[in-house]
């Protein structure tokens, strides 16, 4: 059924107090300082690998989907980048520095399988938080951290290449677009709130391991 609001107003409006308690987190106010160190940085990438990875099996697994399938979009996939990063950092044997998946990547990671097998509307939730978010701050703490680390020449900032990307403000639009084309039912709005809220404080949960780990 149509719905007055865009799915895409729906989600940012359903979602202001979570996105606040995700901005605020001791390890983002450090990282939006520029007083994350190193190390930080490279737990984030290690943190956060399983969750791309996670996100971006799911978003093969139902890339045709005929609700979610109209949001497969290769080009913003993550998980090679972030590869390319740790593997800047840490070497070939980058994936034995990512350990076993912290508790709250872990608990990240078991919702969004659960989303891909039981519910694969929700995914649209959770890529639209990692992608749509990315897209807005992305350039933003790329720039951060390349004046506070000195990684130049994008070396270990994969991440932030937007290069196949081009224009973020018109992919986000683009995005929203697509976001507000899929078909959804008046009873599924409150649970992919719902579920961008639970993406937000999973988000939230795991830079507060962060911080914690930093010792902030
Ligand atoms: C750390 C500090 C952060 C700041 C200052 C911040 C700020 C903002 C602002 C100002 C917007 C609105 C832009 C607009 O209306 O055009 C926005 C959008 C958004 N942010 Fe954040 N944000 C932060 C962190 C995060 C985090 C940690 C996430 C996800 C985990 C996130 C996800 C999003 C999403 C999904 C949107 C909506 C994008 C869209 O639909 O176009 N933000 N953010």
């Amino acid at each position: 059924m149509e719905t007055a609001e865009p799915l895409s107003t729906l989600l940012y409006q359903g979602t202001t107090t979570a996105h606040r308690a995700a901005e605020n987190t001791p390890y983002m106010l450090a990282l939006f300082q520029g007083k994350i160190s190193a190390e930080g940085y490279r737990l984030w990438l290690s943190r956060f690998h399983p969750v791309y990875a996670a996100l971006e099996e799911a978003a093969e697994a139902l890339r045709h989907d005929p609700a979610v399938g109209r949001l497969y979009l290769p080009e913003l996939f993550r998980t090679e980048a972030i590869e390319r990063d740790l593997a800047f950092f840490h070497g070939r044997d980058w994936r034995a520095a990512l350990g076993d998946a912290s508790p709250a990547t872990g608990a990240y990671v078991a919702r969004l399988r659960h989303v891909r097998d039981e519910w694969p509307l929700g995914l649209v939730s959770h890529q639209w938080i990692r992608y749509a978010g990315y897209l807005h701050g992305g350039a933003t703490l790329a720039g951060m951290l390349s004046s506070a680390y000195g990684l130049s020449g994008g070396e270990g900032m994969a991440f932030y290449d937007f290069a196949e990307i081009g224009d973020t403000r018109a992919f986000v639009r683009k995005y929203h677009a697509k976001m507000d084309a899929v078909p959804v039912g008046d009873g599924d709005l409150a649970l992919l709130v719902a579920e961008a809220n639970f993406a937000f404080d999973a988000n939230a949960a795991i830079t507060v391991e962060l911080g914690e780990a930093c010792a902030l």
